[in-house]
């Protein structure tokens, strides 16, 4: 079955909207956890728009699942997180303008600097994932860097104006992930997953695990953050029986 990392950083947009103490994504990923997700995922941005140091800090300390944090390869945040020792590293690129992580990592581009960055984070024993698009020179990127992860990039694929559009993006990603795991690569994607969405990607044998975060935290706004987790992690039962 495909599993549930929960991104709570929209907890923490919500509390920035009025630079307040609430609503607190420490107490959000709690309630993630007990309603059933593997995993709470934040990203600390140069910015610090949403998560900032003290909720990575609250994290480390209190997530008991598997704690994932999403940066930029800058020495700021490398050293941020050799400090703070997550379960697993997540490296996404990062444009101070951007709404939202736009499109996957260059790792071909960096190979150099990535391998380095990996081998630090080996050093700490933190774990390391790659966020790609589904293509095989960065999936062989990802892997010659050293990393065990990859999260591919399923952007393009939900915001498909197209039938068509989603279903060739749906066969990339299927591709992507068989590629990946004859790699011996832990296939995991992520980015615009919804409710609805989210069956084709249950679809794809090799996917054991999906982020979620914006429509999950939608959904919170309107039934509770423990019933929108429990309604996904109930419908990757269903889908990826
Ligand atoms: N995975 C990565 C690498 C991301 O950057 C994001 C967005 O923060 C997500 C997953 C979650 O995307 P969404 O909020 O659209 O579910």
């Amino acid at each position: 079955m495909i599993q549930l990392a929960v991104n709570i950083d929209h907890i923490a947009t919500l509390r920035e909207a009025r630079g307040g103490v609430e609503p607190d994504p420490v107490a959000a990923a709690a309630i993630a956890e007990l309603s059933g997700a593997i995993g709470i995922v934040c990203h600390l941005r140069e910015d610090r728009r949403h998560v900032n140091d003290r909720d990575l800090r609250l994290l480390r300390e209190t997530v008991k699942t598997k704690l994932d944090l999403e940066m930029a390869a800058t020495p700021e945040v490398i050293a941020i997180a050799i400090d703070t020792l997550p379960d697993l590293v997540t490296f996404v690129p990062e444009k101070r303008e951007e709404l939202t992580t736009e499109g996957g990592l260059d790792v071909a581009k960096n190979l150099h600097h990535y391998t380095e960055v990996v081998a630090k984070m080996h050093q700490n024993d933190i774990a390391v994932s790659f966020f790609i698009e589904p293509a095989r020179d960065q999936i062989n990127a990802a892997s010659t860097a050293g990393a065990e992860i990859i999260e591919l990039h399923t952007g393009i694929y939900a915001n498909a104006r197209t039938t068509k559009e989603q279903t060739d993006e749906l066969k990339r990603l299927r591709e992507a992930s068989e590629y990946a795991a004859s790699l011996g690569l832990k296939v995991t994607a992520g980015h615009g997953l919804n409710y609805t969405n989210v069956q084709q990607i249950c679809t794809i044998p090799e996917m054991e695990e999906i982020s979620i975060g914006h429509a999950i935290i939608s959904r919170a706004a309107f039934v509770g953050l423990e019933t929108a987790v429990r309604d996904m992690v109930r419908l990757l039962e269903v889908y990826s029986r």
